[in-house]
């Protein structure tokens, strides 16, 4: 597949530091691959420890000026930026479909999503506000926000645009530099986010991009270097433990949206047709790749067969394909590696009773094709309710009680994303209560947009990404006493 690039000076291969590309010092390069056919897209440069540790100095000097500008002045900047990705829309989709994979319109949907962060973000910053305390005595008491300092962040392959602006937007807003290390499948797309940013006018050192074939190398300058105050990642929660523990030694804020095993609970109560289309969209949303995926359909038993039937007949109707093609509803997964361990979990459910009702096994369009699954007869002691699949496997559970669906629910140690089905008001209130997770969808599971706040409890992450509470992630509280007054 060629790209039909509007403005081919989008596609940069080189990493971005201090507003120059440039090689990394061992003029390494890696492949980025089109998981849709196999095939090499770029070559692009590794960054490694030494050169992360020149751009924290470099985006250090740079925060000086930038936290002394008014919000508003950030925001005009932010502002320029957004109004690009809008104006290259096209291009940056075409960029992600091929790294990727996910169906273009798809990719131009997280284009617009991404955009949105810069906007809100560059609003958002205007309204950080402080605090004149009560005071018990002749002192008064204030408090002033400032911005926590450099900050690194470590993005996710599944959103190659929207992850990086959901960070880089709050950080740039509150008046910090960022160094991003994008995943090593989807470089393409940040540094097109680079071309954009540096063309907008956000000075040299603010956002840096460094892309990397040895995770360790950048991430562990990035957690060990005391001049980065903050680090914030989308990933897996194993590497989420991992880098909490490097950050310990410096004592680093972390913010951490980590992996999920959201719940779809379907009561007897709920309009079937809405239900069944809200966990279509939340299961099979990018590929089954995204952390809020429907992990586990809990389905009440009054309403299961038909919701089952419902539910696989439209899956068959999916049109597995290249993302370029315009008639494909779902691509491919991101990599040979992922299909694996998807295929994995699969065959043990299988092992372990599961029926396959529909897909259950590798397509033959590609090395990097997952069929779309369905499964029934599985029960939660089976392996695959306490996975996360990552991948465009749904398994249906069956409950009877209210009181069984929300302890299921909370039965795994994640807590991202859980939706529930029910017309029933007072059962809204007491699942959405009840249940262990930081978002909860009601009758809706495209829960997602700039404004609200995005992250998980218990083993899920911590930290509120978009929002107004986004920013406070990037922000330090300071008291100031006044005395002898
Ligand atoms: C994610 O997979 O964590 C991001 C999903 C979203 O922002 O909707």
């Amino acid at each position: 597949m060629k790209l039909q690039l509007k403005d081919s000076g989008l596609l940069r291969t080189q990493a971005f530091i201090n507003g120059e590309w440039v090689e990394g010092d061992a003029g390494e390069r890696f492949d980025v691959l089109n998981p849709a056919t196999g095939e090499v897209i770029a070559a692009v440069s590794s960054v490694g420890q030494a050169e992360t540790a020149r751009a924290v100095d470099l985006a250090e000097a740079a925060m000086t000026e930038w936290k002394k500008l008014t919000a508003a002045q950030r925001a005009e900047i932010l502002e320029r930026w957004h109004g690009l990705i809008l104006e290259n829309s096209d291009d940056l989709a075409q960029i992600m479909t091929l790294e990727q994979g996910k169906p273009l319109a798809e990719s131009r949907g997280e284009v617009m999503y991404g955009a949105s962060y810069l906007k809100w973000f560059a609003e958002e910053g205007k309204r950080i506000y402080g605090d004149v305390l009560p005071s018990p005595s002749d002192r008064r008491s204030i408090v002033i926000k400032q911005p926590v300092g450099v900050v690194a962040a470590i993005t996710p392959w599944n959103f190659p645009n929207a992850m990086i602006t959901r960070k880089a937007a709050p950080a740039l807003a509150a008046g910090c530099a960022i160094l991003l290390k994008p995943a090593g499948e989807t470089p393409l797309s940040a540094l097109a986010l680079a071309e954009l940013a540096n063309r907008a006018g956000v000075p040299a050192g603010l956002f840096n991009v460094l892309p990397s074939n040895s995770s360790s190398k950048v991430g562990g300058e990035m957690t060990s270097n005391p001049k980065v105050k903050k680090l914030t990642f989308t990933g897996s929660t194993p590497i989420g433990k991992l880098l909490m523990k490097q950050c310990a030694d410096t004592v680093k804020r972390t913010s951490m949206e980590l992996g999920g095993n959201a719940p779809v609970i379907v009561f007897d109560d709920a309009d079937l047709d809405q239900a069944v289309q809200g966990a279509l969209v939340s299961k099979y949303r990018n590929s089954g790749q995204t952390c809020i995926c429907a992990n586990r359909l809990l389905v009440q038993e009054g309403i299961y067969d038909q919701f089952v039937e419902k539910f696989s007949a439209a899956v068959k109707d999916f049109r597995l394909g290249h993302g370029f093609d315009a008639d494909a509803t779902h691509g491919p997964v991101v990599s040979q590696k992922a299909l694996a361990d998807i295929d994995a979990i699969v065959k043990n459910a299988v092992e372990q009773g599961a029926n396959v009702v529909t897909g259950g096994k590798p397509s033959e369009l590609g090395n990097c094709f997952y069929e779309p699954t369905v499964l029934t007869d599985v029960n939660d002691k089976m392996s695959i309710f306490g996975e996360e699949i990552f991948g465009p496997v749904a398994p249906v559970f069956r409950f009877s009680t209210e009181e069984e669906a929300i302890s299921m629910a909370n039965d795994t140690e994640f807590g991202l994303a859980a939706y529930v089905y029910t017309q029933n008001l007072g059962r809204i209130w007491r699942v959405s209560e009840g249940i262990e997770y930081g978002m909860v969808g009601v009758n809706e599971t495209a829960i997602s947009s700039e404004v609200i706040p995005f992250g998980g409890v218990k083993e899920s992450g911590q930290g509120r990404e978009g929002s107004k509470y986004g920013l406070d992630d990037y922000l330090e509280t300071k008291y100031i006493c006044l005395g002898g007054i």
